[in-house]
């Protein structure tokens, strides 16, 4: 397998928003970013993807653009982006930033120009379509709700938006279109920024427009389209021409395409797949675990030997993982946020940490719909009132599943705005921050902080963790994930509860053979460990990693 240097990185992504305030406007900006960089670096991160800094109304928080070459006042200037980057580098952290290249903000300067008129040059930046008898061009629902399709009165026609009616789609069978988005994003790489995550990027093809919605997949008549590696292999060479990473959002790609788009000659180095966190679903309180062990092996599997993942179990759009998939209960909220570390962080690809994840955040509640501020959240509710759901069914719902509850600034200490800020933040700070934050946490060789860093730490001293084959072992096992990393000297073998109740197993005879001298190197509970053997039982929630000498 060739060696990259990303493949051996680990990643943490950043919502600059929430991170740190630097200038108490209660809003995270990019010198908040620079004070933490040696926090970041002593957790053993590689390098950082940061969330869009661009200039924005934020109607969607950043991810609409209305200038890729400035950055948002609130955020700070250029100047302090070139300082964090050169900063970032001389401490040997990599910058990866955001590309929203699907659409922009309808304050883009080439929108504002497409709108004046049919013949404006611009016009065609963007998809346009006459009615149809009178109605919108197509049934198609947007992903934030309502139509894709927003009339526009001064021209008489509609035009698409794949998230919110500020979001305008940028028109990809355009051929200057194509080469100004080529034009900016090879300005960034030039600056010496080290690659992209690229938003929403499997949606910038669509399907022919008289085709009726699919009712299962609001998404599906734009969403990973045939014919749209034509444009991701040009948008690749524009990439090809630097040593950077590329980390496509790829919704709505199986693990079968996996190859296609994160194989060694893939359209990107790696994806983020929805499959194992799109198993989450709002209506139900658990989450399968045998449907998410199989979504995880699925892509391990499809991309061992053949092109690398990306590993993650949180980001900005997801409620946090630890009560989604782990307990916030206090009794197994360590130990859960411990052993889901573990059950990914040794997969075979890159691991991404979201912030906040390395302490264990949890979920908030959300006392009423005015600490709201996701834009899909608050049409989900309206819609729920609007079918006759009472306030605080609506409001309980809301909380649980928002993703502002992965919003909630970043909890440092346990003062009143939890060490991000010294006035009240843009989204209110999770009241928990008076037990779950980084100072404690430094302290506390028994925290989910330090567990972090030293499953990093041997991630990084142990090559097989990164680039040793994947076999999933007991994979009918109803609460325990297990996996074998090899190569041809050792085998790690991790096994994880990823249950609230005891579990019982009965492993193979290839791992209990006799001779076999297992040597457990890590765990998450406390108590002396009985030696491996065929069979045993894992504790609510508990996490082993064991190597053993191949000979
Ligand atoms: C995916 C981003 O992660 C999300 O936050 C955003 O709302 C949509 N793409 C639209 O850009």
């Amino acid at each position: 397998m060739e060696k990259k240097w990303w493949k051996e990185a680990v990643g943490y992504q950043i919502y600059p928003r929430s991170f740190k305030d630097s200038n108490n406007d209660g809003i995270g900006d990019l010198n908040g970013i620079r004070e933490k960089l040696p926090y970041l670096k002593e957790l053993g991160i590689d390098f950082i993807w940061i969330n869009p800094v661009y200039e924005s109304p934020n109607v969607d928080n950043g991810y609409d653009i209305s200038n890729y070459q400035e950055v948002l006042s609130e955020f700070g200037t250029m100047a302090d982006f070139d300082c964090l980057l050169d900063e970032a580098h001389q401490v040997g952290l990599k910058v990866i930033m955001d590309l929203v290249i699907n659409h922009t903000s309808d304050q883009h300067e080439w929108f504002v120009e497409a709108r004046k008129s049919k013949e404006n040059p611009y016009r065609d930046y963007y998809i346009w379509h006459d009615s149809v008898n009178g109605e919108p061009p197509s049934d198609w629902v947007a992903i934030f709700g309502g139509s894709v399709w927003e009339f526009d009165e001064e021209t008489n026609q509609y035009y698409f938006h794949a998230f919110a009616k500020e979001q305008p789609d940028l028109n990809w069978e355009n051929e200057s279109l194509k080469q100004d988005v080529f034009r900016m994003i090879s300005w960034w790489l030039d600056k010496g920024i080290d690659g992209f995550r690229i938003d929403a990027i499997s949606h910038i093809k669509k399907d022919a427009f008289h085709l009726p919605i699919d009712a299962k997949n609001v998404a599906a008549r734009y969403q990973n389209i045939s014919g749209i590696g034509e444009y991701l292999k040009e948008l690749k060479q524009t990439f090809d021409r630097y040593d950077i990473m590329t980390v496509g959002e790829a919704s709505g790609v199986s693990a079968e395409e996996a190859e296609e788009w994160a194989g060694d000659d893939g359209y990107f180095d790696m994806i983020f797949e929805f499959e194992h966190i799109g198993l989450w679903k709002k209506e139900e309180e658990q989450v399968p675990i045998r449907s998410f062990k199989q979504a995880l092996s699925r892509w391990q599997y499809a991309l061992d030997g053949k092109g690398w993942n990306a590993l993650y179990m949180e980001n900005h759009d997801v409620p946090r993982s630890v009560s989604v998939f782990g307990s916030d209960n206090e009794e197994y909220r360590v130990i859960s946020a411990k052993g889901l570390a573990m059950m990914y962080l040794f997969l075979q690809g890159t691991p991404f940490i979201y912030q906040g994840q390395e302490i264990g955040m949890t979920n908030m509640k959300f006392a009423s719909i005015n600490e709201i501020d996701a834009l899909d959240s608050k049409h989900i509710y309206q819609d729920m009132l609007a079918q006759g759901i009472d306030e605080q069914t609506a409001l309980e719902t809301i909380s649980r599943t928002t993703r502002d509850n992965a919003r909630t600034p970043m909890q440092w200490t346990d003062s009143e705005y939890g060490g991000f800020s010294e006035t009240q933040p843009w989204l209110t700070v999770n009241p928990n921050t008076k037990e779950i934050n980084v100072e404690s946490q430094l302290q506390d060789p028994q925290s989910v902080l330090h567990f972090y860093r030293q499953l990093i730490q041997l991630r990084k001293e142990n090559e097989t963790l990164i680039y040793g084959g994947f076999t999933e072992l007991i994979s009918d096992h109803e609460q325990i994930y297990a996996y074998l990393r090899t190569t041809k000297e050792e085998q790690f073998f991790i096994l994880v509860n990823l249950s609230d109740q005891s579990a019982d197993y009965q492993l193979p005879s290839s791992i209990s053979e006799k001779g076999k001298a297992w040597e457990l190197i890590i765990s998450n509970y406390d108590q002396p460990q009985e030696p491996l053997t065929g069979v045993g039982r894992l504790a609510p929630f508990e996490a082993r990693t064991y190597r053993v000498q191949v000979k």
